[in-house]
Parts: C-alpha cells; structure tokens; sequence
C-alpha cells in the first residue's frame, strides 16, 4: 500500500518512518524545500533517539520517500495521513489554517476514494469541519478518519511501535477497516485499537494531555507543600503511585509542564470548553499552577541570595524536558526571562539546546556556555532546571570551587542533596523540606 504523510515534522515524521518500517510504502510530504533536502540527504533536522537510523534504514530500502510534490503523492496513494502543527494562533486557539489548506490542496487533487486520516492535535469538531470544506472543492467521495498521536519528545519511536492504544475515529466502516490494516503489525504486541467515532477521538486526545497536565500540576502542589511541612514528595509520591488507580509516572514534580503540547493542548481543552458553555474549574486550576511554578522558584532563590540584580546566575538545562533540543514552551527559559528581567547575568548549558536557546532569546546577559562547569563559573548561585542524566553525576566539589557563591535551586531534584551540603552548598529542592545545609540536613527520601 502506499500513503502518504502530510508534515515532517516531530509528529509526521516519526509516524512516516514508522509506518515504512511496517513496509507500507510512504511519501512523506513538506511545504518547506529546506527540510525536504535534508531529509533527502538523510539530515533529520531534530533530535529524537533513533529517528536517523529508522529514516535512513527504510529511505535506502525504498520505502520511504521525501518531496513537496503533496498532488503527486496524493494521487499515488489511497490513505493520506496529515500531520500539520497546530500551533496556537492566539493563546488557546489552535491554528488550523494549515490543516485545512491541506484539505483543499487534497480535494484539488485527488481524482478517486481517499482516506485522510487526521493525526494533528485538533478541537472537537475539526474533522466534520474538514469534510465540509472538501466538500465544497470535489464530488469525490473521501471519509475522514481521527487519530491522534500520544507520542513523547525522547521516545516517540518507542511510543509509536509499542502504543498504550491506538484510537480511530471514523465514520464509516470502510475508512476503519483501511486503517486499521495499516495498524496490522501491532497487533502482534496485542497494543489496542480503539474504535470511535471521530468526535470521541479528537475529545480524548485533549482529554488525555488535560489529565496529565493536572497530574503534574498535582504533585507540584504537594511539592510546595511539603517544602512547608518538611517532609520529602518521593515518599508522597511513592505512596500515592502504588496506589494503582493512580499509577507512579508523571507525580515527578519539577518547574512545571512545558514543550509543544501539554500546556497548548491544556489551554485549547479549556477554550472549547468555554465555546460549548462549560467551565473546567480542575483543569483551569492546574494550568494556572503551573504559570506560578518559575515566580514560586525565583522567591527562592531571592530569599537565599538577596537581590538578583547584577548577580551572576548559572543555570544547567534549557530544554523543556531531557532528551531534546526543543525550547517551546520550556519553563527553564521561563525561568531564565524572569532572571534577565530582574537584572541578572545568567551562564546557562544544556547539552542539547544551547543554540535552540540562542536563537529564541537573544539578550547581552545571556551567556550559552559549553558545559555544565563553565556554567557555575564565578556564580553566585546556580540553577539545574532540566533533568539531564549528566546532571544527576555532576562533581559537586568542582561545581562549588568554579562557583562564587554556595547556593544551588535544584528544580527537578536530580541531585543527592546531602552531597550536595557536604561541598559546602545551601541546597534548595523540589518538595525535600526547606532549604538544606551543613547544620540542618535534608529530608532524604526513606
Ligand atoms: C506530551 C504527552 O506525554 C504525549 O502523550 C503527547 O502526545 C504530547 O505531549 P511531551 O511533550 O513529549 O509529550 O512530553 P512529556 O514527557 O509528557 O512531558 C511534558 C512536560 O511535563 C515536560 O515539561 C516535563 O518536564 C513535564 N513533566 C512530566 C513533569 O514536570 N513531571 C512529570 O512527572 C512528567
């Protein structure tokens, strides 16, 4: 079978790659003429683990094609998946003029039956939307089908090939049936497919990004909390995760939820809600956390520091999570705004996402150094704001020897805090009691 893969983005590329790999024949199709010679050279323009390799395997086996020819491909396949961004075009409302020029660009071309299966984020509603405008392009009969992608930055290969569930939301059998063979070799892992109608599909997809915004929102609460109360979140979080209605992954609390999708997904979820006359109190109220998360952290560092003014601030993680370069949305670029707003000079790395920063902020005091050591360097404090494993093994008696100051905020606690005292540091965490020091050790957790 042939189809084709609207975007090469970190969602369309991913699943082209992917779907190649089940040895289904993929054009894979971009409007941007720079990314499409890359990927024709075998460049992937991001970082995710193993996307190159998976790419470059089933472009030599000729499986996998790139162009920006979308009427060529079109008309060589039956099934078209579109996977377009749908960044916000104001806060809470998704830009879906992309998805839906793609639509018209596909009416336009085809000249039999299709299949487009809608794989972008997109409000409840979209996918009849979609048909609407088709139908006004071309007689053409085509069925649109909802699948959503749950795929995470720093495993989407994994997720993609061993999915929690597979959701299609169709309107007719036919659609159904088409793509759940694509899906075929999943079955073998037994991964479930989940059959709905397209509405259902679009709804849990937000649905699910929702949840986890507020599970993480949850955790950080009780974060702050226990910082009050002097008592360690991992032992909370330990009690509350064995508890299996509740489940141990995402009650890691840190500086927030960031990246391309949760706290956009968050807001549309809240927007449309508002559109169909429904409040979100919960969903409101853990978006709203998770705004106060950097000012909550910056109140920290000030009552140990003092003014930030002219101080000099190291900070060791840009991106919004480990395992990318990706800035969008980071809370550790929140968090660096805030610092350069207040006066500071901050020496920020990140192994990965150094230049991704340099290109959204350009400012005098942000200084991107080449590792974690030449960041602490004359310090006065130091911040660690994305959990990067080389930053759980850093050498804390050479951190504290480059470094001015004895401060460190640890805001996703990747390091040992009773090493970190022994140096000489006053450490601050996340949910590990107040402020940590020779005389007065942390709470470690049991
Ligand atoms: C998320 C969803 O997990 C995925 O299903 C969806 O398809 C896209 O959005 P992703 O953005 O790649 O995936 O990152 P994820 O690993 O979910 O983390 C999102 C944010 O939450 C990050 O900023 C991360 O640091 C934060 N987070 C996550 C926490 O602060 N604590 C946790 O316990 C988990």
């Amino acid at each position: 079978m042939n189809v084709t893969m609207v975007g090469a983005g970190r969602v369309g590329l991913v699943a082209a790659a992917c779907l190649a790999d089940f040895g289904i024949k993929v054009h894979c199709v971009d409007n941007d003429v720079r990314r499409i010679d890359a990927l024709r050279e075998g460049r992937v323009p991001f970082e995710e683990p193993g996307l190159s390799e998976l790419v470059n395997k089933n472009a030599v086996a000729g499986r996998l094609c790139f162009s920006t020819n979308l009427p060529d491909a079109i008309r060589q396949s039956l099934v078209i998946f579109i996977a377009v961004g749908t960044e916000d075009e104001t806060p809470g409302s998704p830009n879906l003029k992309p998805l839906f020029e793609v639509g018209k660009q596909i009416a336009r071309a085809m000249e039999e039956y299709k299949v487009l299966v809608v794989k972008s984020t997109v409000p409840v509603g979209t996918s009849r939307r979609l048909a609407r405008e088709i139908m006004k392009e071309t007689s053409i009969s085509f069925d649109i089908v909802s699948n959503p992608e749950f795929l995470r930055e720093g495993s989407a290969i994994e997720n993609f090939m061993r999915p929690d569930r597979v959701v299609l939301g169709a309107s007719s059998h036919q659609s159904l049936a088409i793509v759940r063979d694509i899906y075929r070799p999943l079955y073998l892992i037994e991964a479930p497919i989940i059959a709905t109608d397209n509405e259902t599909a679009e709804l849990a997809k937000y649905a699910s990004n929702a949840f986890l915004s507020v599970k993480i929102s949850f955790i950080n609460e009780i974060a702050n909390l226990c910082d009050n109360a002097g008592v360690n979140v991992h032992d909370v979080a330990k009690v509350l995760g064995l508890d299996r209605r509740i489940g141990p992954k995402f009650l890691h609390p840190g500086i927030g939820f960031g990246g391309s999708c949760l706290p956009k997904d968050t807001r549309a979820l809240i927007a449309s809600a508002h559109q169909l006359g429904c409040e979100l109190p919960v969903i409101e109220g853990a978006y709203k956390t998770n705004v106060t998360l950097c000012s909550y952290l910056l109140e920290r560092l000030k009552n140990a520091v003092g003014t930030i003014e002219h101080k000099t601030i190291g900070v060791l993680g840009l991106a919004y999570k480990p395992l990318t370069d990706d800035v969008r949305e980071s809370r550790a670029m929140d968090f660096v705004r805030l610092l350069l707003k207040e006066g500071a000079v901050v020496q920020a790395f990140d192994p990965a996402a150094n230049a991704a920063a340099a290109a959204l902020v350009q400012h005098e005091n942000l200084l991107l150094m080449p590792d974690a050591y030449e960041a602490a360097s004359n310090a006065d404090a130091l911040a660690v704001l994305t959990e990067w494993n080389e930053f759980r093994n850093l050498d804390m008696q050479r951190l504290k020897k480059a470094m001015n100051g004895h401060v460190l905020i640890d805001a996703r606690n990747c390091i040992e805090p009773n090493e970190a005292v022994m140096e000489g540091f006053d450490y601050f965490g996340r949910g590990r009691g107040t402020m940590a020091t020779k005389e007065q050790p942390a709470v470690v957790a049991v």
